[in-house]
């Protein structure tokens, strides 16, 4: 049996691949499987430029019985140099080598974030009409458990067939261009003007002190000439437009650890510089991009990747984010997936997400108008949205592995979770903790705590009284 194993770590041969250790054990366990690995994030501008090295790949794929797609998770998708493979696959139209082949995803991470990412890749196996069957997320130190793999085994043998559970995929040709702005006067600005229901909106440009930066990605995908047209003509006067193209970023993330320290990068280049000064100081910031596979551009995601240089400290508290996307809002489950679950580690708040479904000049711009209406308002109140378990369970657990030494190369993240650990209790805190667990080491308590059993009515009033107060003394601040 030959089985492919296209592997997206970005670490260098000399590190040490925490997924391609686990893949190591795989091969040992099962020494009669014919197994060809390929490091696609690490190659990636060798697969880009050398087309033949790329079909090849293509073809051992199609001449395999199964597909393993194993990498790591990057805030919470995939690295941009393995998504950019994906690109190649889906812009070449290469979907025939991978139809109907056996697949599994195997992610290794912190598992933080991994369902996001795990439910991208699901949709990429079935836009590429593979049979998907099934996903193992592996901890860092955790090993592939291998009834995993002999279940996969058994499907490939048996030809089961797993239902799919994507809707196609329909790209839409739609180019936005922005409405017919010569006719609109300059002169006819105005503080936040009302917008009516069904009432012709005029475009009138924005008001406000609040500073906003834009960020596109105008090679990958197709054009947004027309949105930043529009964008010029409605934003306030603190208005900066960037193209991730145009800026000095050198590459993706490469996973080298250095920023775990002092939140340093080692890649030396202008993207730190960008993003502190730019990104990092905006009231709003307006992400433009298109729609590429399941999720924006690889360059897109390259951002996403590179801000792990602040590893899991916030970074966007109270921003507005708006999203505007060139794609199809029906075919973006890991669009919105993704914007929560980033809204959520940013601390920031996604307070709009466009997109250009309706194919129509003038309700899409009447959309982004009112969206950045109510982003320009929600940066005045500097609201963030209510958190979910993606901020409570990640921070939960972070504290909780931190505080433990788990992750021992992020320093700087175990500062700062120190600082902000809400298990480190103030003094008033561990009093009144200290009176909770003393006062139910008594059984009569706890039967009347618990079970409501009635232990005289002085004493019940006393254990009220004690347990309100140490209640209140332990109450956890937001
Ligand atoms: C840029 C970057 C982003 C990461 N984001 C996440 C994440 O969102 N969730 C997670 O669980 N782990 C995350 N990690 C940890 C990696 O998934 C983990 O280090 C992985 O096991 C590395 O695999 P490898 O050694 O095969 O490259 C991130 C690591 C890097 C370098």
């Amino acid at each position: 049996m030959n089985i492919i194993i296209l592997n997206g770590t970005t670490k260098n041969i000399k590190q040490h691949s925490m997924n391609l250790a686990k893949i190591e054990k795989i091969k040992q366990d099962f020494p009669e499987i014919n197994f060809i690995t390929y490091r696609i994030s690490n190659e990636i501008k060798k697969i880009i430029d050398n087309e033949q090295y790329f079909f090849e790949i293509l073809e051992n794929i199609k001449k395999s019985d199964a597909v393993i797609w194993s990498m790591p998770v990057y805030i919470g998708l995939i690295p941009s140099q393995f998504k950019r493979f994906i690109e190649l696959v889906f812009d070449k139209d290469c979907h025939k080598y991978f139809a109907n082949k056996p697949t599994v995803v195997i992610m290794s991470s912190i598992k933080l974030y991994d369902t996001v990412a795990l439910d991208y890749m699901r949709e990429i196996c079935e836009d590429l009409d593979m049979n998907y069957c099934g996903q193992f997320s592996a901890g860092m130190l955790e090993p592939i458990d291998k009834k995993f793999f002999l279940n996969f085994l058994s499907d490939i043998k048996n030809n089961f067939k797993h239902a799919k559970q994507t809707l196609p995929l329909k790209p839409s040709q739609y180019v936005f261009q922005a409405p017919d702005l010569k006719q609109l006067s300059d002169s006819d600005t105005t503080q936040l003007p009302a917008i009516k229901e069904n009432s012709n909106i005029k475009y009138t440009p924005f008001n406000s002190a609040k500073k906003i930066v834009v960020v596109s990605d105008k090679l990958n995908g197709k054009p947004l000439d027309g949105y930043i047209d529009f964008l010029k003509r409605i934003c306030p006067a603190n208005t900066e437009i960037y193209d991730l193209n145009e800026l000095d970023i050198k590459c993706g993330c490469i996973s080298c650890f250095e920023c775990g320290l002092e939140n340093r990068c080692s890649i030396k280049d202008g993207f730190v510089p960008f993003y502190t000064s730019k990104v990092m100081t905006a009231d709003i910031l307006i992400f433009l991009g298109s729609q590429k596979d399941r999720f924006l551009s690889w360059k897109w995601k390259e951002f996403f990747d590179r801000r792990f240089f602040s590893n899991h400290i916030p970074t966007l508290t109270d921003k507005q984010i708006l999203l505007i996307v060139s794609g199809s809002s029906v075919h973006s489950r890991s669009i919105f997936n993704y914007f929560e679950m980033y809204s959520q580690l940013e601390k920031a708040n996604v307070c709009g997400i466009v997109f250009d479904d309706a194919k129509d000049d003038k309700s899409t711009a009447d959309m982004i108008y009112a969206n950045l209406r109510r982003a320009l308002e929600l940066a005045e109140l500097k609201y963030s949205n209510n958190q979910t378990f993606f901020y409570e369970g990640a921070r939960a657990y972070l504290n909780e592995s931190l505080e433990h030494h788990i992750f021992s190369g992020l320093y700087a993240d175990y500062n700062y979770y120190k600082k902000h650990n809400f298990k480190q209790m103030n003094f008033k805190q561990k009093i009144g903790k200290a009176i909770i667990l003393s006062l139910y080491e008594f059984k009569a308590v706890r039967e009347y705590v618990f079970y409501d059993k009635p232990c005289g009515t002085i004493k019940m009033k006393v254990i009220d009284l004690i347990l309100g107060i140490a209640y209140r003394l332990r109450t956890r601040a937001y």
